[in-house]
C-alpha cells in the first residue's frame, strides 16, 4: 500500500562533486566518476523506499560555461554510465528519462542516451529522470514556443496545458527536493515544478551522499505540514 508520508517524487541537486574531489587533492574529474557511481545506489534506495519518480540534476543549461576539458570529461562520463549501469537498472525495473534538450549534446552521448530510453522503455517500478542539459528558464521558454506552435488562443491558456508541455509532461511535480553540496539555491532546476515542494539542504557532499543521509532527508519531510495555502 501506499504510503502517504513517503515522498512520491524525490528530485536532487547533484552537487559537490568537485569540491569533494579538491578535498582528497584530486581533479574535479574524479569528483564527477564518483558522484556517478553514486548514483544507481541512491536510485535503489529510494525505490524500495517507496519512492515512484527520482528526477537527478546532472548538467544544466549554464554548466557549458565550465572548461572544455570538464564539459567533455561529463559528456563521456554519461555514456560509461549507461555501458556501466544498464544492467543494474534492467535487474530493478527502473525506466530512465532524459529532461532537457538532448539534440544539443554531442551525438555519442545522445546515442547512449537513446540507447537507455529505448532499453528501459518498459520498466515500471522507479521512474528516474535524468535531467541534462536541463535549464528551468529554458524549459519554460520551450514550453511557450510549443503552444504557440499549436496554435493556442490565449485564453485557453491555463497552468494545466503549461505544464503539459514542460518536458516533465505526465510526471507529478515534487514532493521533495534535496540539495547536497551546501549551496542555498535552485540553480534553474524544476522552477515551474517546485512551487510547493518541500525544500532539504545539506553540506554533505554528492560523492559522500549516502543511503543514510537520503534517510535524513525523507525523515525531515515526514514532520512538514504542507498546507498549499490552506489552514489545516
Ligand atoms: C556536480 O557538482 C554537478 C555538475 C554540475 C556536474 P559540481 O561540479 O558543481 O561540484 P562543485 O559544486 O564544484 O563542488
Ligand atoms: C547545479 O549545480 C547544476 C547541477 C548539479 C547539474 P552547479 O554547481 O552548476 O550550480 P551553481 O553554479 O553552484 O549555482
Ligand atoms: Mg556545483
Amino acid at each position: 500500500m501506499e504510503d502517504k508520508n513517503i515522498p512520491k517524487h524525490v528530485a536532487i541537486i547533484l552537487d559537490g562533486n568537485g569540491r569533494w574531489a579538491k578535498n582528497k587533492g584530486m581533479p574535479r574529474t574524479f569528483g564527477h566518476k564518483r558522484g556517478a557511481e553514486n548514483v544507481v545506489d541512491i536510485a535503489i534506495h529510494a525505490k524500495n523506499c517507496g519512492v515512484k519518480y527520482l528526477t537527478l540534476y546532472a548538467f544544466s543549461t549554464e554548466n557549458w560555461k565550465r572548461p572544455a576539458s570538464e564539459v567533455d570529461y561529463l559528456m563521456k562520463l554519461l555514456i560509461s554510465f549507461v555501458e556501466k549501469k544498464l544492467a543494474e537498472l534492467m535487474d530493478n525495473d527502473c525506466k530512465l528519462n532524459f529532461l532537457g534538450d538532448l539534440e544539443a549534446l554531442p551525438s555519442p552521448t545522445k546515442k547512449a542516451c537513446k540507447l537507455a530510453l529505448d532499453k528501459t522503455k518498459n520498466n515500471k517500478s522507479l521512474f528516474i529522470n535524468i535531467a541534462l542539459n536541463y535549464g528551468g528558464r529554458a524549459e519554460i521558454v520551450h514550453a511557450v514556443k510549443s503552444i504557440i506552435d499549436k496554435g493556442y488562443e490565449s485564453f485557453e491558456i491555463t497552468e494545466d496545458l503549461i505544464k503539459e508541455n514542460l518536458y516533465t509532461k505526465n510526471i507529478p511535480d515534487p514532493d521533495l527536493l534535496i540539495r547536497p553540496g551546501g549551496e542555498l539555491r535552485i540553480s534553474n532546476f524544476l522552477i515551474y515544478q517546485i512551487a510547493y515542494s518541500e525544500l532539504y539542504f545539506t553540506d554533505c557532499l554528492w560523492p559522500d551522499f549516502t543511503s543514510d543521509e537520503f534517510d535524513k532527508a525523507i525523515e525531515a519531510y515526514k514532520k512538514r505540514n504542507r498546507r498549499f495555502g490552506d489552514i489545516k
